[in-house]
């Protein structure tokens, strides 16, 4: 049977989430936002072990994180049609948003049984929902969607923008000041992490193969939704 998935994949900032979540509504499909997990488990692990680490001057422990995962638990959780990130029963969208998340996920995200541990969350994500009445499929966003965590899913998309635009946006959706200096400051720190995400040795931020590649830079928020609900109105038509 074919696998019911959009592999949206992208650079930070460009759109992944917005989009997916617009296209998944569209469709009648779920979405879910994998870097939302990334970043629920490093506001666990620096809200339980950050000190630790800190005191003892090491890294980040690898088997720790996953049992401090396992046990709080950090999970996602279908709430109408969006997988939501939970911390120890508490809904956490805000709270992962937040600089001091931001900060720490992209080095959290190059732990290999981080990966592995997300990775099969969101497999699980997907597979309960395929036996669910009514079923459409599932939109997921990140950055190895494509490659890695569903390489066979029917559509892939690769969005991107310039740092300038995406940095702009970030501000915007932030409510924050949108003035030359804050831009540049922000598209500074959109391109350190993309470099953090491109450069680590496992399932990097790159385009599947196969990939639509969408420059957002110039369209709307509404024009990038349309065009992957055709694509997508053309693959899974059976
Ligand atoms: O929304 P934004 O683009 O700022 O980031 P995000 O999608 O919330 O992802 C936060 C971080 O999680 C990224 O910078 C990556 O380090 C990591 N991530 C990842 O490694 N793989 C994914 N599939 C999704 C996110
Ligand atoms: O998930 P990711 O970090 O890639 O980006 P996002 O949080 O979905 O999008 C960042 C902001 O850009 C949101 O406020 C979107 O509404 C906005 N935006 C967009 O995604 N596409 C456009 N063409 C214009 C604005």
């Amino acid at each position: 049977m074919t696998l019911r998935v959009i592999a949206i994949d992208g650079p930070a900032a460009s759109g992944k989430s917005s989009t997916a979540g617009l296209v998944a509504r569209q469709l009648g499909w779920a979405h879910l936002d994998s870097g939302a997990l990334y970043r629920a488990l490093t506001l666990a692990a620096i809200d339980n072990l950050a000190e630790d680490v800190r005191r003892k001057g090491k890294e980040w422990p690898a088997t720790q994180l996953i049992d401090l995962a396992e046990r709080l638990p950090v999970r996602l959780v279908l709430i109408g049609d969006k997988f939501k990130p939970e911390v120890a029963g508490a809904d956490v969208e805000e709270a992962i948003r937040g600089e001091r998340v931001t900060r720490h996920v992209s080095v959290l995200a190059a732990i290999p049984e981080v990966r592995t541990w997300v990775n099969t969350q969101q497999r699980r994500a997907v597979e309960g929902r395929r036996g669910q009445e009514g079923f459409g499929g599932v939109v997921v966003d990140g950055r190895d969607i494509g490659t890695v965590v569903f390489p066979d899913a029917p559509l892939k998309i690769f969005l991107t923008a310039t740092a300038h635009e995406r940095a702009r946006r970030r501000l915007f959706q932030r409510g924050q000041e949108v003035d030359l200096e804050l831009v540049k400051q922000e598209s500074e720190a959109l391109a350190a992490r993309d470099a953090a995400d491109s450069s680590r040795r496992i399932a990097p931020l790159k385009a599947a193969q196969d990939a639509v590649m969408l420059d957002t830079t110039a369209l709307t928020l509404e024009e990038q939704v349309t065009h992957v609900v055709e694509l997508a109105r053309q693959r899974f038509s059976r």
